[in-house]
């Protein structure tokens, strides 16, 4: 049966004193609920996650990278590798964000070496993907979303896909407050199984959690996260307080 999920991605914010009280407090809150099928998840910035793992380690609470690097090592100025990730005890990373397309211009082709880098390290990827409000507009969302997946993910192994979560972000619901309705999620939701079962089979289908991001609060995820294909959701701004957080883990 697959997880839910409820990630938090808390981008590039928050100091090293102020994420390990925010990964406290969750770490407080989770452990008085009886989370039976759902996965918690935070994401900090690099900088900050050898004091997130310390705070988390002794609780359900898992963390993730916000991104890494395809290389093994090397010239390359600023950036993380997969084993110095590993190194750390960390088991996820998310990858593909919009904001790393957008801003960094990572493209499908450089994403896929990242999966395949990620995966060599038996690292856990979540992989990102979205369309901008001009491909809705056009009625070209499926298109694109299908395309992203398949440059980012289809060259992989059936077998491959245990270590893959997928996060279905519109970009522009990104931040915005234009949350996706319940029914845009699960329409785009359903279509993402059916292309992973079509390409593979219906156990992989089955088994792959699809977040839903953009502008998830609690005043929307309860409606969200109890759509068929929605596995859950990968949190921005609700992320960085503990109580909003919190709210969503319990939203299921
Ligand atoms: O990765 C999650 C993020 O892109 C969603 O951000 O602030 O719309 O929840 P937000």
């Amino acid at each position: 049966m697959r997880k839910q999920i409820v990630a938090g991605n808390w981008k590039m914010n928050k100091t090293v004193q102020e994420s390990t009280q925010l990964a406290d407090e969750i770490v407080s809150n989770v452990k008085d609920l009886s989370l039976n099928n759902t996965r918690v998840i935070i994401a900090p910035t690099f900088v900050n996650l050898s004091e997130v793992i310390k705070v988390t380690e002794s609780s359900i609470v898992e963390v993730a990278a916000q991104n890494m690097h395809q290389a093994k090592s090397g010239a390359y100025t600023g950036e993380i590798s997969a084993e110095m990730l590993t190194s750390l005890g960390l088991k996820t990373v998310i990858l593909g964000h919009s904001e790393r397309r957008e801003y960094f211009g990572e493209t499908d082709a450089i994403l896929a070496e990242k999966v395949d880098a990620a995966l060599a390290n038996d690292l856990e990827v979540i992989f990102c993907f979205g369309e901008v409000l001009e491909d809705r507009k056009a009625g070209n969302h499926f298109n694109v979303v299908e395309s992203q997946i398949k440059n980012g993910l289809f060259h992989l192994e059936a077998t491959a896909w245990k270590n893959i979560v997928l996060a279905y972000e519109p970009v522009w619901a990104i931040g915005t407050g234009e949350t996706a309705s319940p029914e845009q999620a699960q329409e785009m939701h359903a279509f993402i199984r059916k292309i992973v079962a079509d390409k593979y089979n219906q156990e992989v289908a089955d088994n792959v959690s699809i977040l839903y991001g953009g502008s998830v609060n609690p005043g929307n995820a309860k409606e969200i996260f109890s759509k068929q294909d929605v596995d859950g959701g990968l949190i921005g701004g609700a992320a960085l307080k503990a109580d909003s957080f919190i709210s969503l883990v319990k939203s299921f």
